[in-house]
């Protein structure tokens, strides 16, 4: 079974973007491969290192692990582990950073934007969000996973993986297999100020764990169609958030079908087309919710979760990066240093 590896930086409570774009995916992914799931709190550290953001980071780790586990990733399935306690990553991350050119990982337009959107100068780049990237490719390659599926903000990371696999095997022989991205074919979904994608930052999201009062009033106050708001006049389906979401969580197509037509012509008012989405969002979200509070409500069960799962990355780890010395002759040179030491 071929190995899949991705994850999240535990930035807090997952939305209907994340379940869109990454988890539903996830969920059947973890039927047909072999899962790894990362908590990417290492990777946090590049934007958001002081310790308050560490001491937070730790709820958040916590929600968001609730948050997988009501979307149906099953830790029977999938290994969803803690970056930070896989010390084999580290060392990879090390052997990784002399693969790749500075000049390669500074032309990343990626890292320029989290660099912005953390408000870091381009002179102020921590070294290691520069070396974001590398230590992906560490975390992918200590798991030896063979697809990544990630965002199209990831893409270039996953070339960089490869870049830097090939180098390593050219110099050391084979150990790494070439990993593939795999990119959800779903495009972003908007927020619901219709401005751009549904984002923690921009104060435009449903989360999944919002409750169903929170979620009608966030549809009340949805961006629509601006032209509709004073009269029943025809109005534009496409790009419109509204029916963006009921695309995505309408259960109903027939029905769907018919209001599209009926907005077109002007004969449905906004608070009809609201009203259906609330409660198409609503029954979709109903059963997540009652899987979160299930597991919320045992305590210590999300941890025993990532504990295990850690443990079991822990000797993957160790086993890659055990090669990993050996391929490139580290441990010889140490072995040949104890023996004759201790003669
Ligand atoms: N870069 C990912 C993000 O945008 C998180 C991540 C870290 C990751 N390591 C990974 C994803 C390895 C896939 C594989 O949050």
């Amino acid at each position: 079974m071929k190995r899949i590896l991705t994850g999240d930086r535990p930035t807090g409570l997952l939305h209907l973007g994340h379940y869109i774009g990454s988890l539903s995916n996830r969920v059947k992914l973890q039927d047909q491969y072999e899962c790894f799931v990362i908590i990417a709190d290492l990777h946090l550290l590049t934007t958001k290192p002081s310790k308050e953001d560490i001491l937070q980071a730790r709820t958040h780790i916590h929600e968001m692990v609730l948050d997988y586990l009501a979307c149906g990733i099953d830790p029977a399935k999938s290994t969803i582990y803690l970056q930070s306690a896989v010390p084999a990553v580290y060392e990879l991350n090390l052997f990784f950073e002399m693969m790749v050119s500075l000049n390669r990982l500074a032309g990343l337009p990626s890292l320029k934007e989290m660099a912005r959107n953390a408000h870091i100068e381009p002179e102020s780049m921590p070294f290691g969000l520069i070396g974001y990237p590398v230590l992906q490719s560490a975390d992918i390659m200590i798991a030896k996973a063979e697809i990544v599926p990630v965002g199209k903000d990831n893409e270039a990371h996953i070339e960089l993986t490869r870049d830097i696999v090939r180098r390593f095997n050219m110099l050391y022989g084979e150990v790494f297999p070439l990993p593939e991205a795999l990119l959800s074919s779903i495009p972003n979904l908007v927020g619901t100020d219709g401005k751009g994608k549904m984002s923690k930052s921009a104060g435009n999201c449903i989360f999944l764990s919002d409750d169903a009062k929170t979620v009608e009033k966030k549809v009340q106050t949805m961006y629509t169609d601006p032209h509709r708001i004073h009269a029943n006049v025809p109005g534009t389906v496409e790009g419109n958030p509204v029916f963006d979401y009921l695309n995505a969580f309408f259960d109903r197509p027939s029905e769907l079908d018919e209001l599209k037509r009926r907005y077109r012509e002007g004969t449905v008012a906004d608070i009809e087309v609201k009203t259906v989405l609330k409660e198409a969002l609503n029954r979709f979200l109903a059963p997540i919710r009652e899987k979160r509070a299930h597991f919320a409500a045992e305590k210590g069960v999300v941890e025993k979760i990532i504990y295990a799962g850690t443990l079991k990355m822990q000797e993957v780890s160790e086993a890659t990066l055990k090669e990993v010395r050996s391929a490139m002759g580290i441990s010889g040179t140490w072995n040949k240093i104890s023996r004759v030491a201790r003669t």
